[in-house]
């Protein structure tokens, strides 16, 4: 009998493909190129993803034996769930599988915004010993608005509390008690806007989010405030983020992600208080390991017509 067929179509860890194991005909593609991914996909019956692989209507017109869609890691903002729905796809995902990692991110592109880390860095390896340029800012003291105090959110407020930070979020779907609990006070976007000294993206990308912080939000800020996006490139619009910073209407930024990915040349990369990594924040040995063994699990039952519990 033939063996079901896994497409993989980004990297995925050792370990998911050996919880795969040898019962699964295992085939893998790139799914950022259209041209080999499509034809790839006609006799799939799973798929598993990152975020650089759209599986959008055409893609999962082009494979009518897909039974699911495995996404590993959070964001589902590539996978056209409702399409897959009306084709009797099931898209799973692993939402815990990174949180840490992307939170810790969050908490690294802070430091480094509030203390020059990289333009330092590349200064000084560059033979330029330049102490009183690279003066920073302390996070003791400051106010950091968490926009979408969700999984990643609130890891994030644990791990900034010690610093001595005083934490707001904006986030309406979270009733205030439950923030409350976490030492969070939750304010309306404007309140978050107007009293931060840092900024951190935790929401999903969606219509609602896309372009949240745009041109008005961001004359709404102080002019020391800094902005962190480990969340999704476009929610922090970039035209209006590189003005605000070339006007002096916003000290920095870290940003990990962007509205079009990959990306080499982006007018933030000519800002020296824009800090950037490219969508580095799951990127560690124990998320990629827990996200590809979390998305192989769920595709044996999935396959195996068994009930797929959330990871
Ligand atoms: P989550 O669903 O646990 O939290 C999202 C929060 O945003 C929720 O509390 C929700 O109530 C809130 N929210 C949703 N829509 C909102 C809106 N319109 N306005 C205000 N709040 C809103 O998700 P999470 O696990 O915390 O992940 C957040 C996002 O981070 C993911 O969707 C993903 O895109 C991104 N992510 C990025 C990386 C990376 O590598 N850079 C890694 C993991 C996740
Ligand atoms: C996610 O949503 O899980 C992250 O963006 C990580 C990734 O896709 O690699």
């Amino acid at each position: 009998m033939n063996k079901p067929v896994v497409l993989v179509a980004e990297e995925l860890s050792e370990a998911g493909l050996a919880v795969l194991g040898a019962d699964f005909d295992v085939r893998h593609t790139d799914g950022a190129d259209r041209a080999q991914f499509l034809p790839a996909l006609a006799d799939v019956d799973a798929l598993i993803v990152r975020s650089a692989t759209q599986v959008d209507a055409e893609a999962i017109a082009h494979a009518p034996k897909l039974r699911v869609v495995a996404r590993a890691g959070v964001g589902l903002d590539n996978v056209d769930v409702e399409a897959a729905t009306k084709a009797g796809v099931m898209v799973v995902n692993a939402p815990t599988s990174n949180i840490t990692s992307a939170a810790e991110h969050t908490v690294a592109l802070i430091l480094a915004s509030a203390r020059n880390v990289a333009q330092a860095h590349s200064a000084l390896k560059g033979g330029e010993w330049k102490r009183s340029k690279y003066t920073g800012v302390e996070l003791d003291g400051k106010v950091v608005a968490i926009l979408g105090l969700g999984r990643i959110g609130q890891l994030v407020a644990q791990r900034l509390q010690p610093f001595g930070v005083e934490l707001i979020a904006y986030d309406p779907y979270l009733q205030p008690a439950r923030a409350a609990q976490m030492g969070v006070r939750l304010v309306s976007l404007e309140e978050a806007l107007r009293e931060a000294d840092f900024i951190t993206v935790h929401l999903p990308k969606s219509k609602e989010t896309l372009g949240l912080i745009g041109d008005k939000e961001l004359h709404a800020v102080k002019p020391s405030v800094r902005l962190i996006n480990v969340a999704r490139g476009g929610i922090i619009d970039e035209g209006a983020l590189y003005s605000a910073i070339k006007e002096g209407r916003v000290a920095g930024a870290g940003i990990d992600v962007f509205p079009k990915e990959p990306v080499t040349d982006s007018p933030l990369f000519e800002l020296d208080q824009v800090v950037v990594t490219p969508h580095l924040g799951a990127s560690t040995h124990e998320a990629q390991e827990k996200a590809g063994t979390q998305v192989a699990r769920s595709v044996k039952l999935a396959l195996a017509g068994e009930f797929v519990p959330d990871a």
